[in-house]
């Protein structure tokens, strides 16, 4: 099959785990008879840099045209002083609100190899296998423009959902849960915002459609602190913007490293960009250093998502399990014994598992 897939490598290490996950694609593509096609478009600070907007319209087009986008990462200090609309998140905020891609899953799979490598103790992180289904349009990321009143000194952002862009994502939430053990933590905090209350009904209402799925509440505070108390005791989270970016953050310790947790932001009909949970390291730019696989399991749910090439997919996310427990790491990950590799060495040697499966 023929696919186009547009990337978007942006700023930092983006552009050296995006060429990592080019040079996968490409073997799979030839293992398995597909034609990728790739097609390399600006955001972020090197927009910003080259057409002095984070996000060119040229941008916005390839990626609507395309079958699936594959996103590095956004930001650096270079642009943290310019005003706010031409900071680089504007990019990736902008191409997330053009194509809809309200439904953001950051699958958080702990691999036991790396057990060591989290800084919660084993026995706690132990069976941990969950799922973060992060509202990706609305919430305080999209308010009416924030302002900022009394000379300055005072500052305003809004939080605001309508019931439609609640319940999209709450019932992927369900469906989430339902292939998987069935499980539903829904996150808010419905005992202080009027946001969160509305939440809240939705998900109740919402139990007589998915009678087979088990659903708790948790106020975000609570969930924050479950997390690394207890974090096998979730499957599938289904919480609004903000609180899964923290939630995600904080849930990807649980993998040893940021570095390992990929994402899938989905519209409701219509092309899926794919990118890394983390950012662009531009302490470690350049220096070939970057851990690929967060990239390369984002690639993975490209080709399940996107493509429903299933084996595929399946195949790199062997591959990377095998270099783990290889012992091969790369420096992000606080790791007791095994080898220690760059970039280009832990792409090559997932690369060498694949070719000889
Ligand atoms: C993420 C990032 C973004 C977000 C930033 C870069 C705007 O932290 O994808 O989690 O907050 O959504
Ligand atoms: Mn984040």
């Amino acid at each position: 099959m023929e696919k186009n897939i547009v990337l978007l490598p942006g700023d930092g290490i983006g552009p050296e785990i995006i060429d990592a996950a080019t040079e996968v694609l490409s073997v799979i593509g030839t293992k398995f008879g597909h034609t990728f096609t790739f097609d390399s478009q600006a955001i972020g600070g090197s927009a910003i840099d080259l057409y002095d907007t984070p996000l060119p319209d040229q941008t916005v087009s390839a990626c609507k045209q395309a079958d699936a986008i594959l996103l590095g990462a956004v930001g650096g200090p270079k642009w943290d002083n310019n005003p706010s609309h031409l900071r680089p998140e504007r990019g990736l905020l902008g191409i997330r609100k053009a194509l809809d891609l309200y439904a953001n899953l950051r699958p958080v799979k702990g691999f036991k190899k790396l057990l060591s490598a989290s800084p919660l103790k084993e026995e706690v992180i132990k069976g941990s296998d969950l799922l973060i289904v992060r509202e990706l349009t609305g919430g305080l990321y999209f308010g009416t423009p924030s302002e900022r009143r009394d000379n300055g000194n005072a500052v305003v952002d809004t939080l605001s959902y309508s019931r439609y862009e609640m319940e999209r994502i709450i019932d992927k939430g369900f469906q989430s849960a339902q292939l998987r053990s069935k499980k539903l933590t829904s996150v808010d905090k419905a005992n202080v915002l009027e946001s969160s209350k509305l939440w809240r009904e939705i998900v109740e209402e919402k139990k007589a459609t998915y009678p087979d799925v088990e659903v708790e509440h948790l106020l975000v505070d609570a969930a924050a602190m479950k997390l690394i108390t207890n974090p096998s005791q979730f499957d599938v989270i289904v919480t609004e913007n903000m609180f899964g970016d923290i939630l995600s953050d904080e849930a990807s310790v649980l993998t040893g490293s940021l570095g390992m947790l990929p994402s899938a932001s989905l519209a409701e009909n219509g092309v899926g960009l794919y990118e890394p949970a983390h950012g662009s390291a531009p302490d470690i730019a350049g220096l070939g250093i970057a851990n690929p696989i967060a990239t390369l399991l984002s690639a993975a749910l490209m080709l399940r998502y996107s493509f429903s090439f299933e084996e595929e997919a399946a195949l790199i996310e062997e591959a990377i399990e095998a270099c783990i427990d290889k012992g091969y790491y790369t420096a992000d990950l606080q790791v007791q014994s095994g080898k220690k590799i760059n970039t280009e060495e832990m792409t090559e040697a997932i690369i060498a598992y694949i070719e000889q499966k």
